[in-house]
């Protein structure tokens, strides 16, 4: 048991105590972050003289190489510490002497915490970017693959009316798109560095807190130093946008699901993309899309968790706030595996394209084009809409679709159709005359593919500065 606060006390805590106390378990992970952070400090306090020269030499040779020992294995992060700030103080302290409890100097684990996350955050944004980037552009191919594939679309998981393979993943482009801007959005109002903030009422020192937040790319300094230390909102708001991809890839994961049913057959998924039973020989299941929609829960759970962890919380730091950790990591790791893998399965995936064609076919996809038509031909909506709903009745009666009736049947339910209605309310057409922006006609896809392309080559190039490696 190693701890940095022994001074005041008497006695050793519990073994009990101790171990529901410590944090190293999981803040190992931050590590990385807070060498960062306390090279930045030192080399800080030594530009205000705060620390000489030669001190900071040390200290910085000395977290230096601790970073490498444990990069290379030489040495091993031990549970006997209470933190992985306490680890690193004490490893520094082991092995240059006094100079090592210099570093802890005008700094308290409030704000170097705080830091340490702000940093893993900030590094981890980057990096969901990134996935997600990867999803985007398989999308991108899909929509330029198959602006032609057409497939019915679904109300009230009805079919409503006909669409294309490219439009449906269209939509999830733009869901994705969003999210990826969310992120940007959450990393340029974290990016403020709580470093210098103490315990929460700063320090006595001379710190200069600018510059330690420009060693490490921060757009400055925070300006409340009790805010500073006290503040999760960052978390919040990222574990909300994870919440949100795992929304959308769930939603995603029950279409594969249901398009890969016996009822629908639409898709196959990739023999490496699926599981079997180990009862029935036949199955081929669709594991992944139904792991990725139920670790949606554990990912909302986190949010939850950490919303809850804060709500009740007086200012400043209240150890509750150590509970921030796990959920945080788990999710990040759970939102990172889930779009890889979904991303994997959805390159992987064929398109049954002349089920979906058939199936788009029937159904009635088409009857608002048949509606459309008579609109075209003068008749008021809402009477063409009644005339075709009557025609409908009459192929249900007879068991055809729409373009399976006879022109001279047609005319008894309206004299307005003539023989060119069969190329109106034909699939293609349908589809076709859909030329809105943003609808599934071939030309607006491709101008709603342009303007997405150029999102795709400008992406994220406009990042806040990439944390500085020290
Ligand atoms: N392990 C702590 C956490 O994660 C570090 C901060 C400790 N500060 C304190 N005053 N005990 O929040």
């Amino acid at each position: 048991m190693a701890q940095l606060w022994g001074g005041r006390f008497t006695k050793l805590t519990e073994d009990a105590v101790f171990a529901f106390n410590a944090s190293l378990p999981f803040d190992k992970r931050l590590f990385e972050q807070d060498v960062e952070g306390s090279i930045a400090h030192v080399v800080m306090l030594e530009k205000q003289r705060i620390l000489s020269l030669a001190e900071k030499d040390l200290i910085v040779k000395g977290l230096v190489g601790i970073r490498e020992d444990v990069r290379n294995g030489k040495l091993t992060i031990t549970q006997e510490h209470e933190d992985i700030h306490s680890f690193v103080e004490t490893v520094l302290t082991e092995r240059i002497g006094n100079a090592g409890k210099k570093l802890h100097t005008g700094r308290s684990r409030n704000d170097q915490v705080a830091l340490d996350m702000k940093l893993y955050i900030r590094q981890e944004i980057v990096n969901m970017a990134g996935v997600i980037y990867d999803l985007l552009e398989t999308l991108m191919n899909l929509m330029e693959n198959h602006l032609t594939t057409y497939m019915p679309g679904f109300t009230h998981l009805q079919k409503a009316q006909p669409t294309t393979v490219a439009h449906h993943m269209g939509a999830y482009f733009e869901m994705f798109k969003r999210d990826s801007d969310r992120l940007h959005d959450i990393y340029r109002r974290m990016n403020y560095c709580p470093l210098g903030s103490g315990a929460f009422a700063g320090t006595t020192y001379p710190l200069d807190r600018s510059y330690t937040a420009s060693l490490m790319g921060f757009e400055g300094p925070s300006l409340n130093s009790m805010d500073a230390v006290s503040d999760r909102d960052y978390l919040i708001e990222f574990l909300s946008a994870l919440a949100t991809v795992m929304m959308h890839l769930s939603r995603f994961s029950e279409e594969i699901i249901l398009w890969n049913s016996n009822e629908y057959r639409f898709i196959e998924i990739d023999d490496a993309y699926s599981t079997g039973s180990s009862i029935m020989p036949q199955k081929k299941n669709p594991d992944i899309a139904e792991l990725v929609r139920g670790k949606t829960g554990r990912v909302y759970g986190a949010l939850l968790s950490v919303l809850t962890t804060m709500k009740g919380l007086p200012l400043a730091y209240n150890k509750d706030m150590q509970e921030d950790k796990e959920v945080t990591f788990d999710a990040i790791d759970t939102v990172k595996q889930c779009l890889y893998l979904f991303n994997g399965m959805l390159k992987t995936i064929s398109f049954q394209e002349d089920i979906m064609a058939a199936s788009a076919m029937n159904g009635f996809t088409n009857a608002t084009d048949a509606a459309d038509y008579l609109v075209n031909k003068g008749v008021p909506f809402r009477d063409a809409h009644s005339i075709v709903g009557r025609l409908v009745l009459y192929c249900l009666d007879q068991e055809t679709a729409i373009e399976g009736i006879p022109l001279d049947e047609l005319k008894t339910i309206s004299d307005v159709f003539e023989a060119d209605v069969y190329e109106a309310v034909s699939l293609r057409t349908c589809v076709e005359k859909r030329l809105t922006l943003g609808a599934p006609g071939k030309a607006s896809m491709q101008e709603a593919i342009a303007i997405n392309k150029e999102f795709l080559a400008r992406y994220w190039t406009k990042a806040p500065s990439a944390p500085r490696t020290t």
